[in-house]
């Protein structure tokens, strides 16, 4: 790969004295890069999405940092572990810049996580080398940080798919014939009442056991979802409207608190509101009748970044801004040992019979698919269990330069 292949590539470049800088702007340009200028610390950090003031760090604006060591206030060193805080040396390379008697400031660089240095006055052939390599390893870094985490949610959603497969093949015919043979079996029993109840139970059975392989089938479809901005509370309004008739004639309530001014959230409304009716039926079913669901919108930045799961292109990361629902019950809860279970195809508490457990399933994966997440807690104050359903906001608060 040269630096042609990747044309867009952007370069902080980090110098308190200005002819530096612009002779480094102008160099790098030449060699066909991006460049951006800071003349200090505390511009530099805010550039990156790193100052208290802008949250949100901004790993896609830059390919790598050439930073000066001294400056004046916040220097080189402070930069660089601010940025290491926040991203590793294979996200986002820092090359320093030293004057040549600065040989403890390097060392003490390198420690601290830079890639890499180059002395003042800088010999361009060996910045734009160094410079290479260091894109070189990131681009790699990425693309096998991607293909793992593909690899892997594919492995599963494969596994899932196969024995969908196998299972809708080899049940679903035998089903269809079971359902075909009970109308003329209704006729030969006629009247007779313990005919007809035994015939009723097995209808039933048909229709739970075509409900299983339908599902399943949900469980390993993996297609793109189409992501649009959308209004969360709408949508929550939404799907507790559709619940209405079903909660009440368990005697719950549930009760909405939308956030106000809510900015509209990155997600597919088909699948998110799937996921709620999944999440809010399951706390109505842990509620005795005359209690209360809670659903709860809001948004927040986040504070540190989700494990990756996300099977979309955009996964979360600290400092983002999210669109949030909680749904909060005054259940059971679930006990510490069965909390990493709940999301296991087929994983069930209910009476066999009254349920799947393929809900949570479908609830993480729908999630994952839109570039977000699902988190279970119990509840810290009070008895019950907390469900997040996260996505992102669709207006992106990351610094873009
Ligand atoms: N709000 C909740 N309170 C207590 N337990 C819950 C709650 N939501 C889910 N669970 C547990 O997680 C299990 C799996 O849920 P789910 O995947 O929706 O399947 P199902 O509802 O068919 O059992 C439930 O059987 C229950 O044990
Ligand atoms: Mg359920």
């Amino acid at each position: 790969m040269n630096v042609s292949e990747q044309k867009k590539t952007r370069i902080l470049v980090v110098d308190d004295t200005k002819v530096n800088r612009t002779i480094l702007e102008a160099r790098l340009k030449e060699e066909g890069y991006e460049v951006t200028c800071a003349p200090d610390g505390r511009i530099a950090l805010e550039l990156l999405g790193l100052a208290q003031e802008s949250p949100s760090p901004n790993l896609d604006d830059y390919g790598a940092i050439l930073l000066d060591i001294m400056m004046p206030e916040i220097d080189g060193l402070e930069v660089l572990r601010k940025v290491r805080e926040r991203f590793s040396s294979l996200e986002l390379p820092v090359i320093m810049a030293t004057a040549k008697n600065e040989s403890v400031d390097i060392v003490e660089a390198l420690r601290a996580g830079a890639n890499d240095y180059v002395t003042k006055p800088t010999d361009m052939g060996v910045l734009k080398a160094r410079l290479e390599t260091h894109l070189k390893l990131r681009h790699y870094h990425a693309d096998l940080r991607r293909a793992h985490h593909s690899l892997v949610s594919a492995a599963r959603a494969e596994s899932i798919a196969h024995l969908a497969a196998g299972v809708a093949h080899e049940i679903r015919n035998p089903l269809a014939q079971i359902r075909m043979a009970a109308p003329p079996l209704r006729k030969l029993v006629g009247d007779d009442p313990g005919g007809r109840v035994l015939l009723d139970v097995l209808e039933n059975a048909v229709d739970r056991a075509d409900q299983v392989v339908a599902r399943l089938m949900e469980t390993s479809k993996d297609e793109a979802l189409q992501v649009v901005p959308t209004d969360l509370n709408t949508l929550v309004t939404w799907s507790a409207t559709v619940l209405e008739a079903e909660l009440e004639s368990h005697g719950i309530q549930c009760e909405l608190r939308l956030a106000k001014d809510l900015p509209n959230a990155r997600l597919s409304p088909p699948e998110m509101q799937q996921a709620l009716i999944q999440v809010i039926l399951n706390a109505s079913q842990a509620t005795e009748p005359g209690g209360t669901v809670t659903v709860t919108t809001r948004s927040r930045i986040l504070e540190s970044s989700p494990p990756v799961d996300s099977r979309s292109g955009n996964r979360l990361r600290k400092g983002d801004l999210v669109e949030e629902v909680v749904i909060e019950d005054n259940g059971p809860g679930v006990s510490e040992d069965k909390i990493g279970a709940i999301f296991d195809p087929f994983f069930t508490t209910k009476p066999t019979g009254a349920a799947l457990g393929l809900g949570l399933t479908l609830v993480r994966k729908f999630m994952s698919l839109q570039g977000g997440h699902v988190t279970v807690a119990n509840r810290m104050d009070v008895r019950g269990l907390r469900v997040t359903l996260t996505v992102a906001a669709a207006r992106n608060l990351r610094t873009h330069v």
